[in-house]
């Protein structure tokens, strides 16, 4: 029967992910919790480079990044969008801009994430290929922290449109029209090839490939067009 079916996917899923995806993956784990009561789980949440060092100990059953290492031999899925948005206080004088160039931001003071962070990766490396100069400002080991340096008026930042999802965005930021953002990313589900998934791995692993996007952007999708609307033109 289907009760015993879900009796036997019991044990523990141990996860580690990226910080950005600290903000959906709890949401996606209550449903998937419901359905298996057998299966409890641990989250290691922490920045991409700390995450590939937990898959190269193999101290987890699954890991999301959104940056699939290249040079290693891994199973992976992509499930959901993960844009990077650059972020201002709702006063920023180019709040209203449009078509805003890299060049215009290289005078703004810059709050960044620390070395080791995936977001703070993809941000230097569009700078640099550029040659745009980043005014670090100030460097902050977490989303949360930014965001409130933001709202400070610290400074301007990239973050995950994600990282708003929480309280949603209540016109406390501006989300600045930039050339080349939104940054397009995925969140990836990974494992490495040669590992033998537990049922339970394997069956969150394929939970998220059935249903993950679909639960994660349920809330985001009109969210998320509202948001973006004014990249349309
Ligand atoms: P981070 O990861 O938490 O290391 O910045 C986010 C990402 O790589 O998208």
């Amino acid at each position: 029967t289907v009760a015993d079916m879900k009796g036997l996917k019991q044990g523990q899923l141990r996860l580690a992910v990226i910080t950005t995806a600290k903000y959906v993956v709890p949401r996606l784990l209550g449903p998937f919790c419901q359905r298996y009561p057998g299966i409890d789980v641990s989250l290691k949440v922490t920045n991409h480079e700390r995450v590939m060092e937990r898959m190269a100990a193999n101290l987890d059953d699954l890991y999301i990044v959104s940056q699939p290492p290249e040079h290693l031999d891994i199973q992976s899925h992509a499930f959901v969008e993960n844009p990077l948005v650059v972020l201002a206080p709702p006063n920023h004088p180019l709040a209203d801009a449009k078509h805003i160039s890299l060049e215009q931001l290289a005078g703004e003071p810059f709050i960044m994430r620390e070395p080791g962070s995936g977001t703070r990766k993809v941000v230097q490396e569009l700078f640099d290929r550029y040659e745009i100069p980043i005014k670090v400002k100030l460097e902050i080991g977490s989303n949360e922290a930014i965001k409130q340096a933001i709202a400070g008026g610290l400074g301007i930042s990239v973050l995950s449109l994600h990282s708003l999802n929480l309280e949603g965005n209540n016109g406390q930021f501006s989300i600045l029209n930039v050339e080349h953002f939104p940054i397009l990313r995925h969140w990836y589900v990974v494992h490495p090839s040669g590992k033998q998934l537990s049922v339970v791995a394997r069956t969150f692993f394929d939970y998220l490939q059935a249903e993950g996007r679909q639960i994660a952007d349920l809330k985001n999708a009109l969210e998320w067009s509202a948001e973006l609307a004014h990249f349309a033109q």
